[in-house]
């Protein structure tokens, strides 16, 4: 019944999986006090490397990009020598790893880091504070000049190469789910009045610098991302959005990236300015290497799969749940549930 999910997928020439399940990039605030991945993660990762490729959890680009506690970085060497750990244990099992290349923009805090400010897009404070930390609130960032955008953009291309010098596969950019690259994407967040702002070719010019300063460090095959065009969290959604991804989207497809991946947490969940949801409105304008997410199983993804609404499954909670994922699915056997107190500890 899932028999499609076993098929292997040839991304480009050089990256083939070995099947269509994706593990989904899982923060799980794990990484010791200098940011650096520990013993225990590479084992968390290995156990989980029959999946035709994990999505490492959200790593940031550098300090400044820091949200939550103890979430992994990629800019000091013990870092890249913590993940080369990481990516060592995967490949000796069979695996193959991206590292996801974060910086969360306006949902940063500066409690996490000693120097510099908040950045994003605009001067505007997203609501709330940092989860089971309530006495951090978050605050009104300052908006990024050009030095500062072409410092981030240095810095997101240092990380990709610093990735690979780590034994990652590949990136994938997180574009998605409300932080920084996100936030020039939606107008929600986005008021910019110059070259980053008021049209979708200006919202757009910031993630596609990304992207292009990638792909020219470590090439278009190995380089992904990840994009949330109905706005779901960190973000309020804005009809507007919609044009900005209508230019997007035909500009990634030209850059021949390795797959791109939507970011949501329910793929059921219909967006009136998109037409539908969110893999419905991609697939429509945007035709090639796509992964799906949001609350699949085995036997709703394989079916979507064959359906053609996108070519890949990325499995998040259900992959915390059971190490052993794909080799349950592969068996036909029961999957154990997911449950929050599973996030405590690295299973
Ligand atoms: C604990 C947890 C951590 C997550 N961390 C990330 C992350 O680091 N980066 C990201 O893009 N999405 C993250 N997500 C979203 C997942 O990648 C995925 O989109 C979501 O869980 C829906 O898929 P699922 O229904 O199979 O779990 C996280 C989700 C959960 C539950």
């Amino acid at each position: 019944m899932t028999d499609n999910l076993f098929q292997p997928f040839a991304l480009n020439s050089i990256i083939t999986l070995n099947n269509r399940i994706l593990m989904a990039p899982l923060t799980r605030c794990m990484a010791d006090n200098e940011l650096v991945p520990t013993p225990a993660m590479a084992e968390y990762y290995g156990r989980r490397a029959d999946a035709g490729l994990i999505i490492s959890e959200a790593v940031i680009i550098r300090p400044d990009g820091q949200g939550y506690p103890n979430t992994p970085g990629l800019f000091t060497q013990a870092q890249i020598t913590g993940w080369k750990a990481v990516t060592e244990r995967v490949h000796g099992n069979g695996g193959k790893i991206f590292a996801q290349l974060w910086h969360t923009g306006r949902v940063a805090h500066p409690h996490f880091f000693e120097q510099g400010d908040v950045l994003a897009p605009s001067a505007i404070a997203v609501e709330g504070s940092v989860p089971r930390m309530r006495e951090l609130t978050y605050q009104v960032p300052k908006a990024v000049t050009q030095t500062d955008i072409d410092g981030l953009i240095n810095d997101y291309a240092q990380a990709a190469a610093n990735a690979i010098e780590a034994g990652f596969d590949g990136v994938e950019i997180h574009g998605a789910n409300g932080y920084l690259i996100d936030q020039f994407l939606h107008f929600d967040s986005n008021k910019r009045q110059d070259e980053y702002g008021e049209t979708p070719e200006n919202m757009a010019r910031f993630p596609l610098a990304v992207v292009d300063a990638i792909i020219e460090r470590i090439g278009n095959d190995r380089t992904a991302l990840r994009v949330t065009p109905g706005a779901y969290f960190n973000m309020a959604t804005d009809a507007n959005d919609r044009e900005v991804f209508d230019y997007l989207l035909p500009e990634l497809e030209k850059r021949q990236l390795a797959f791109l991946h939507i970011g949501i947490f329910d793929d059921a969940m219909e967006f009136d300015y998109l037409g539908g949801t969110a893999s419905s409105y991609v697939r429509a304008n945007y035709n090639n290497t796509l992964v799906g997410v949001g609350s699949y199983t085995a036997e709703t993804a394989s079916k979507a799969i064959e359906n053609d609404n996108f070519n890949l499954i990325a499995i998040g909670r259900p992959f915390i749940a059971n190490p052993d994922y794909v080799e349950k699915i592969r068996k036909g056997e029961e999957i154990t549930p997911y449950s929050e107190e599973m996030l405590a500890s690295l299973v």
